[in-house]
């Protein structure tokens, strides 16, 4: 059984040709909200995609915007612990989706700069506890240590990017960064490979975009090549690759069968608008399996310890 705390915002998303830059105006499209914030995504990601008996911890308004997100959590068997703030607004993000899949995305946080180490439910019957950085940094950390207290497995997805403590690296079993975070959390600007000697933490996951992803798991490498799929928006991929493994971890898996498999499941939702609307099914992520078995050719495996600095 998972724990996720961390965050949940109304996302507002716009379609446009491209990304606006500083001081420009882009005409987009059509306007939609969808469930989002990257806790709350990586809930519904470890139940539905990941088919593991899921409870999050989120702080929301007392307000409109918190209906959707309650409905989402729950469709997906979330089971929710709510800390409700009727002085602040639920947390929204305002995002713009380009027609390559690109994102840029602002995030106002309301409610969930209000979650406090106070909140965090008794964590027995929990196997791993899933963190990010949308929730106030000593809130995550004093949940961080509690769990190693309690003897659950700290997964902590360092997101948005920021530099951390010691202290709450040094909580962490599995951290899981993208290579921008990666840069930051190592505090390194050589390559994956260098950034990873840096990290004292027993397990970090890189992910890696359209190349797929690695791990440097106790001083062991794994590669794993990406999934070919025609990408429509990539909010919420990384979320959905966060609760993906942390599910397949704590069902038993291997690191390299779960990385597999959370790599699978974050190709689909890039296949479609929106964060938890783009999370898919189990059922899904294993026909992509089965579609794709052979997409780990050593061509692809040696462009991505090219990509890495491996060779
Ligand atoms: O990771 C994607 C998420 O980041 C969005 O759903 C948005 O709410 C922000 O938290």
């Amino acid at each position: 059984m998972i724990l996720v705390a961390g965050s949940a915002n109304l996302d507002f998303v716009v379609q446009a040709d491209h990304i606006p830059a500083p001081g420009e105006t882009v005409l987009g499209r059509e306007f939609k909200t969808f469930p989002g914030g990257k806790g709350a995504n990586q809930a519904v990601a470890c139940a539905k995609a990941g088919g593991m008996v899921t409870h999050m911890l989120l702080a929301l308004g007392n307000d409109d915007f918190a209906t959707p997100l309650e409905s989402s959590l729950r469709g997906a068997g979330v089971q929710m612990h709510i800390v409700r703030e009727p002085d602040h607004a639920t947390g929204t993000a305002f995002i713009c989706v380009s027609d390559s899949g690109e994102n840029a995305i602002t995030v106002a946080p309301g409610a969930n700069a209000c979650l406090r180490p106070v909140h965090l439910p008794p964590l027995d019957g929990f196997s791993h506890l899933l963190l990010q950085l949308e929730t106030p940094l000593d809130t995550v950390c004093a949940y961080a240590r509690a769990a190693r207290k309690a003897g659950v497995v700290v997964v902590l997805n360092a997101a948005p990017s920021q530099v951390l403590a010691p202290e709450l690296l040094s909580l962490v079993d599995i951290l899981i960064v993208n290579e921008g975070e990666l840069a930051v959390v190592s505090q390194c600007q050589g390559s994956v490979a260098e950034c990873l000697e840096r990290l004292q933490v027993p397990t970090v996951v890189v992910t890696l975009g359209e190349s797929g992803c690695c791990a440097r798991q106790q001083g062991v490498l794994h590669l794993q090549a990406a999934f070919a799929i025609s990408p429509v928006d990539s909010t919420g991929a990384g979320d959905t690759f966060c609760g993906a493994l942390s599910a397949a971890l704590s069902l038993g898996h291997g690191m390299a069968d779960a990385l597999r498999y959370a790599c699978a499941a974050g190709a689909l939702a890039c296949t479609r608008l929106g964060a938890q609307s783009s999370i898919p099914e189990a059922t899904d992520v294993a026909s992509l399996l089965v579609q794709q078995t052979d997409n780990n050719t050593p061509s692809r495996l040696a462009a991505l310890r090219a990509l890495c600095g491996l060779n």
